[in-house]
């Protein structure tokens, strides 16, 4: 099926769209290049949520992040909300929608959480007809997201990285890379962040999450609760130059700053991009 194309490759910095900034966002358009906004926040809520969501989509580009398709779960996929953000997608015209490659609910049981998938040949057969199936329902490109996760399966026959790109390839869809989970997962699990980023499928990353972490015990916790730390700036810098050009999203999702604070931490991203040595050829895109 024909979905609407993405746009090319292109380096460009977005914030989400936050409850707490709606009294200043519209004054601030000019300071960023796209907001993220999360469906579940909007779909259901006329008013102020919706009116400016549509007010800012008409100044700038918007793309929607879900959390609750639960693309990996058993439960048949929830047509009523497909067909809600079909409407609202069609409507704001976004170039893309993404949820994570994960399940969030299970035998009619909601967790509300992100839980990761076994990385093996039959859930990468499941989650692959789900990607499909939704991203034909609502006919535009799907990015799904590597999520964050501190459980793994013993049964997985693939490592993440095998599992990412036998998904993304066989389902044709695209990816979110989120850099700060791939950190936190390489801390935790024992691998090389720096090899899981170049084994990568780059032509289909569109985007990029940057987050902050915290120190748990004795493991690191992705609580988007904090700045950027250095060492995942230095990781966006080497994605940047391994995978190329995406819309960086700078997620912020508890001790939400100030629109100021946002904007200043988004500076330090575009900074680490600026110093970026992207191969030739990607700096026309990045314009
Ligand atoms: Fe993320």
């Amino acid at each position: 099926m024909e979905h609407r194309a993405p746009p090319q490759k292109s380096l460009r910095f977005g914030i989400g769209l936050r409850r707490e900034h709606f009294d200043d966002i519209a004054d601030r358009l000019d300071e960023v290049d796209f907001l993220e906004f999360l469906p579940e926040n909007f779909l259901r809520f006329g008013g102020r949520p919706s009116r400016v969501l549509r007010e800012v989509a008409a100044r700038v580009d918007v793309t929607s992040h879900g959390v609750s398709l639960s693309l990996g779960g058993p439960d048949p996929l929830n047509k009523t909300y497909l067909t809600e953000l079909r409407t609202l997608l069609d409507e704001l015209d976004t170039p893309w929608f993404s949820d994570h490659l994960s399940y969030s609910s299970a035998f009619g049981v909601e967790y509300h959480d992100l839980l990761p998938l076994p990385f093996t040949a039959e859930a990468v057969d499941h989650v692959v007809s789900r990607i499909q199936f939704a991203q034909d329902f609502i006919g535009r490109p799907l990015l799904v997201e590597n999520p964050s996760y501190y459980m793994s399966y013993p049964d997985s026959e693939l490592t993440e990285a095998e599992f990412v790109n036998e998904v993304v390839s066989r389902a044709d869809c695209n990816l979110l890379l989120d850099v700060n989970n791939v950190y936190v997962n390489a801390q935790n699990h024992g691998y090389d962040a720096r090899a899981f980023i170049a084994a990568m499928p780059a032509d289909r990353v569109l985007q990029y999450h940057m987050a902050g972490h915290i120190q748990g015990d004795g493991f690191l916790v992705d609580t988007h609760s904090m700045p950027v730390r250095d060492e995942v700036m230095d990781l966006y810098r080497y994605t940047l130059e391994t995978v190329g050009p995406a819309w960086t999203l700078l997620e912020w999702d508890h001790a939400i700053p100030s629109l100021d604070g946002m904007i200043a931490e988004l500076s330090r991203i575009r900074e680490t991009a600026a110093s970026a040595h992207l191969a030739p050829g990607t700096l026309e895109v990045a314009a």
